[in-house]
């Protein structure tokens, strides 16, 4: 087989076969095929697609390149995943609050993604925390604590950590087949039972609007049908960022008050129903609403927070750190940013947001950039909030380069304005389940 053939005739809207996609994706990762050809040959995805048996064949292609473990030794195992946006840190939130209540969490994250953050790099802002573990070391931890956050290792999904660095700086994410197959092969290889997935919809997501989201979840559900697997998307709004915070070390501290029960509410709500929903697939609550209580339980008595530090010690991380954010890395500049008359917050552009928290450098260029962890954005209204003139609205962290006045100028402009009353956006838009 040529690689070359094969992506000229994916760049012309043909299909290839299972060997052929086997082909591309062992040869990828084992090197034997360069990174500009395999960055073309997702180009030609994102622009021609796959269809439904060839998202299929990629994904049990990607599986193939590392281990899949079988974790039903320790019971009915839920993941949950986000398709990523702006300032979404839910998992560092919910995979402790669940495995609190008793069900175990294996969960293989990924790093940041074009605009979007990755929970890699955001528990890399804890000093010391790996996201390397072995297979052997994530059995024993998810044995000994219940939980276990890490990343696509040789062992693990490899072909899904190569093909992930490589789209994150070639343009090519935004492909439902690229995507679904990432994001399914590392649920498959870690051996989840159940999956929650937070399939996001915005200008700060992969998937713009909502038809091509419910396209994405449909995707998802089929491939999880076929490796059975129980899968729920939730559609959720990505058209402001999450929360309050952008960038890695803010987002730690943000999910570290969201376990304190000092959360903000969007971040709060998805929070509960992400962590209700993997309840409910464990078999750990009868209903919903018994699973929702059972989440506050976790936030109020504390067990959620103490998980996340068992989380951060065990996989080599400073647990001062959970318990006093402060200690977190700080960039040395912040600038607020002040109203300049009264106003409503009629829009905050996620992805612009997204872009200007890259440009801080919270987010990769080019591939293997370092990560400033310290730097980012906090918003101080969302969308629907009056903000009085001359009070602020947001803050940006960043190193004193003197590029950053880019991004400052990019956080004012992000943000629309109405002298008449906005409604606040709705959170949930929907769910497609298996
Ligand atoms: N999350 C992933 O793991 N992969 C993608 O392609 C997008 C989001």
């Amino acid at each position: 087989m040529r690689t070359v053939e094969l992506v000229e005739r994916k760049r012309d809207g043909g299909r290839l076969t299972a060997d052929e996609i086997t082909f591309l994706v062992d040869g990828y990762t084992k090197d034997e095929i360069p990174d500009y050809q395999m960055a073309a040959f997702c180009m030609a995805v994102v622009w021609r697609g796959m269809d439904m048996r060839e998202t299929a064949d990629l994904t049990a292609a990607m599986v193939a390149t590392g281990e899949h473990l079988d974790l039903r030794r320790f019971g009915p195992v839920v993941d949950k995943h986000s398709t990523g946006g702006v300032g979404d840190k839910t998992t560092l939130a919910v995979a402790p609050l669940v495995a609190a209540c008793g069900l175990p969490v294996a969960k293989m994250s990924g790093r940041g993604l074009g605009f979007s953050g990755g929970t890699l790099d955001k528990l890399e802002s804890i000093a010391g925390y790996r996201v390397d573990l072995s297979t052997k070391e994530f059995l024993a931890q998810l044995g000994r604590i219940g939980i276990v956050l890490t990343g696509q290792t040789a062992d693990l999904a490899p072909a899904d950590g190569k093909l992930y660095a490589l789209r994150d700086t070639t343009g090519t994410v935004p492909a439902i087949a690229l995507i679904a197959s990432s994001i399914m092969s590392k649920k498959i290889a870690a051996g989840a039972n159940a999956v929650v997935l937070d399939v996001k919809v915005g200008s700060g997501a992969f998937m713009k609007g909502l038809p091509s989201a419910k396209l994405l979840a449909r995707t998802m559900v089929a491939i999880g049908r076929a490796h059975g697997i129980a899968v729920t998307c939730e559609l959720t709004d990505m058209d402001q960022p999450l929360g309050c915070a952008v960038g890695n070390s803010l987002e730690v501290a943000e999910a570290i008050a969201t376990l304190r029960g000092e959360g903000p509410p969007d971040l709060v709500a998805l929070t509960r129903l992400a962590g209700a929903e993997m309840l409910l697939l464990g078999g750990k609550a009868r209903d919903r609403q018994a699973a929702r209580r059972r989440i506050d339980g976790a936030i109020a008595d504390g067990s959620g927070l103490a998980k996340l530090r068992e989380l951060v010690e065990a996989q080599g991380g400073d647990p001062r750190m959970v318990d006093d954010p402060g200690r977190l890395p700080r960039a040395p500049h912040v600038e607020t940013l002040h109203a300049t008359s009264t106003a409503y917050v009629k829009r905050i552009a996620a992805d612009e947001i997204g872009a200007a928290s890259v440009l801080l450098g919270a987010g990769r260029e080019t591939k293997g950039d370092p990560i400033d962890h310290r730097t980012g954005i906090v918003l101080h209204a969302k969308v629907g909030a009056r903000v009085e003139r001359g009070a602020a609205f947001a803050e940006v962290h960043h190193a004193g380069r003197p590029a950053d006045s880019l991004a400052i100028a990019q956080v004012r402009a992000a943000f629309a304005w109405s002298t008449m009353p906005v409604a606040p956006r709705k959170l949930v838009l929907g769910r497609i389940a298996s």
